[in-house]
């Protein structure tokens, strides 16, 4: 086993798991290890003057730990020239210069950037004619067994339990083949085919056994989409509905995880069942909402008896299960508040907010121009309409999610009112026409960026706020015109010191979308979070409070909730409202995710749910509730 990863000090904790797993604050530091691991081994290979055969996997996981590998190279020297690589997987049909293929993705990533020898890189070949793929596969096989086998394995996790492209059903002793896809597969793929339509239904992989004869094998799991199976595959039985079980048999495989693709597991989400817990206030609330949830009562009905028959008595040692309850029913108390921004000239004690000062500076940061209104368009509204100086920052265009046929309606409605103009926009009219794809095209793109302005603009007049306190920072890392986007540099982060500097907030309000791994959110919240730390020593941010809302699709647990402010049935319609300003991301919107409701009704039920969770712990029945997190830098 390797010992560079620190695993859990205690055994009880993890005695429900049956595949060694070590868990990460997020997976930029677990990629750095993983690449670190990589690293380490084909260099013990080059002393032992000997190949490094490696297993590669392509996706959105390894992506950090590709970057990191080509850093290794570029900065310290490291050569892949005794490397051999297989890749696990391809889909069939596709060509190798397809952009969705898995050779352009690992050019893209990796190979274009190291001094590989081309002649030792191998990926299933998509292009293949079918007659041939079985003999073909067999020969991919054999190739790993000719170079030793594979050293070194690296694995992504589908959401439907598959490693490679090894769906629910493969088999314990499955080889390279041609398989079917999952429906849930291809429907995560869908966004970068440009819908579920255009992904192909079949893909060549490595097979289960292939995979388990490596001699060592690391699975990378990263955001709480991942929670649920990642569980299912380390604490389960074997199960072939969830072929990444099959490694519970495996002798040297480690699951690196970060913290939200491991909050299902035992140790986290119920660590009083392992027997071992190291009680504080959070893990105390946890439980109390926990046992709320099984039992069904709200906070003042549980009794010593549901305490100790659920796994809960240790809690019971220092404090009466009363006490215990009341705690945390005051907790929740005080979280509500119809004052987001503190209530003037009242005792604030048993408030979320300051009273003081009574009219603050106010900073909403919104990754794209509408998550503002979608996550916290009800505690916006407030805020204005309770007198506070409120400025909206949108810190990306948002442009490559207008559809096309939005940015031809604009521009055909221009050169219907502006006939002069027409001839300027031809070609680019022309473009739009034949295309189904986001269009790298600079002025479509301005075009498009501009749309976004000017909805957000109706979206925040008809909250109240004046034009000149609604900014358009248009962060550099995000301007790429496609899908993948670029690192982020010191242009991101003066522009965000810049505005906060500017406005000196009493209040800064951040999407804390702590599980989202790639997505553009987790890059506007790490940009924040590294500016905060540079500027925590102004004076200005003593007084500064940070709290963090969260995107369209989660919520947060009830334990972690400091904030929560209940919306009327009037406000939910006022929130709505706000929300379908942004008119080009209804319907049919071009990054949906998972989730195929819109974004008004994903709101509405989110916050619709939280207020319900509120009403059965025995709080007050709200129509709707918008909840926030206390960040402390
Ligand atoms: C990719 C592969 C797949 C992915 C898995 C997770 O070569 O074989 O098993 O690892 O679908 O994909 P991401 O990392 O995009 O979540």
């Amino acid at each position: 086993m390797n010992i560079s990863y620190k695993s859990p000090g205690d055994l009880e904790q993890t005695r429900f798991e049956k595949i060694h797993s070590v868990i990460f604050d997020d997976s930029k530091k677990a990629s750095l290890m993983i690449a670190k691991e990589i690293s380490d081994l084909i260099k013990e290979k080059q002393k032992q003057k000997k190949n490094c055969v490696l297993g590669l996997a392509t996706g959105s996981s390894p992506i950090s730990v590709y970057q990191e590998l080509v850093r290794l190279h570029n900065q310290e020297g490291l050569s892949f020239k005794n490397v051999i690589t297989f890749n696990l997987d391809e889909y069939y049909p596709m060509s190798k210069d397809d952009i969705n293929s898995y050779n352009h993705f690992m050019n893209i990533h990796l190979f274009d950037h190291i001094d590989i020898l081309k002649e030792n890189i191998n990926i299933p070949d998509g292009s293949v004619p079918i007659e041939k793929i079985n003999d073909y596969c067999n020969k991919y096989e054999n190739k790993i067994k000719k170079c030793g086998g594979i050293d070194f394995q690296l694995l992504g996790i589908g959401r439907t339990g598959h490693i490679g492209f090894n769906e629910p059903g493969s088999n314990y002793n499955s080889i390279t083949r041609l398989v079917h896809l999952d429906y849930l597969t291809r429907n995560d793929a869908r966004k970068s085919f440009f819908g579920i339509e255009n992904v192909p239904t079949t893909a060549i992989t490595m097979g289960i056994r292939t995979i388990r004869k490596s001699k060592r094998i690391v699975l990378m799991a990263w955001g709480n989409n991942k929670s649920s199976v990642v569980q299912k595959a380390i604490e389960d039985k074997i199960d072939s509905n969830i072929p990444a079980s099959y490694l519970q048999d495996h002798k040297n495989v480690t699951f690196v995880l970060d913290n939200a693709a491991s909050e299902n597991l035992t140790r986290i989400r119920t660590p009083w069942k392992t027997g071992y817990s190291d009680w504080n206030d959070e893990l105390k609330g946890k439980a109390v909402a926990w046992l709320c949830e099984i039992t069904n009562k709200s906070i003042l009905n549980l009794t010593e008896s549901d305490y100790n028959e659920n796994n809960l008595s240790e809690l019971l040692i220092d404090s009466s299960y009363y006490d215990l309850n009341l705690d945390f029913y005051k907790k929740i108390h005080r979280s509500i508040t119809g004052w987001p921004g503190g209530k003037p000239d009242s005792d604030d004690k048993a408030r979320p907010e300051r009273s003081e000062p009574p009219r603050k500076r106010v900073l909403i940061f919104s990754p794209h121009p509408d998550d503002d209104v979608i996550s916290m368009g009800g505690t916006f509204d407030r805020l204005v309409s309770q007198g506070h100086e409120v400025h909206v920052a949108y810190q990306t265009s948002g442009n490559i999610a207008v559809s096309n046929s939005d940015v031809l309606k604009f521009l055909e409605v221009i050169d219907s009112i502006f006939p002069d103009c027409a001839s300027d926009n031809n070609d680019i009219i022309d473009l739009l026409k034949d295309n189904t794809e986001i269009i790298n095209n600079a002025r479509v793109r301005e075009i498009a960026a501009s749309i976004r302005e000017k909805e957000s603009l109706a979206a925040t007049r008809f909250i109240g706020l004046e034009d000149k306190n609604v900014h358009f920072l248009k962060l550099p890392f995000y301007e790429t015109g496609t899908v993948k986007k670029n690192q982020t540099s010191k242009a991101d982060k003066k522009i965000i010191l810049d505005i906060i500097n500017e406005i000196k907030p009493h209040q800064i309000y951040a999407a804390g979308d702590l599980a989202d791994p790639h997505g553009t959110h987790k890059v506007c919240l790490d940009i924040l979070f590294d500016c905060l730390a540079v500027l925590k020593n102004k004076s200005f941010m003593k007084d500064c409070w940070v709290w963090l809302y969260r995107g369209a699709w989660h919520e947060w647990p009830i334990h972690e909730i400091d904030m929560a402010v209940p919306m009327s049935p009037n406000q939910v319609l006022r929130k709505r409202k706000a929300i379908f300003y942004h008119q080009t991301q209804k319907d049919n919107v071009m990054f949906q995710g998972d989730d195929n409701r819109e974004f008004w009704v994903r709101a509405e039920d989110r916050n619709r749910e939280i207020a319900k969770k509120f009403r059965d712990i025995g709080m007050s029945d709200y129509t709707a509730i918008e909840t926030f997190k206390r960040y402390h830098f």
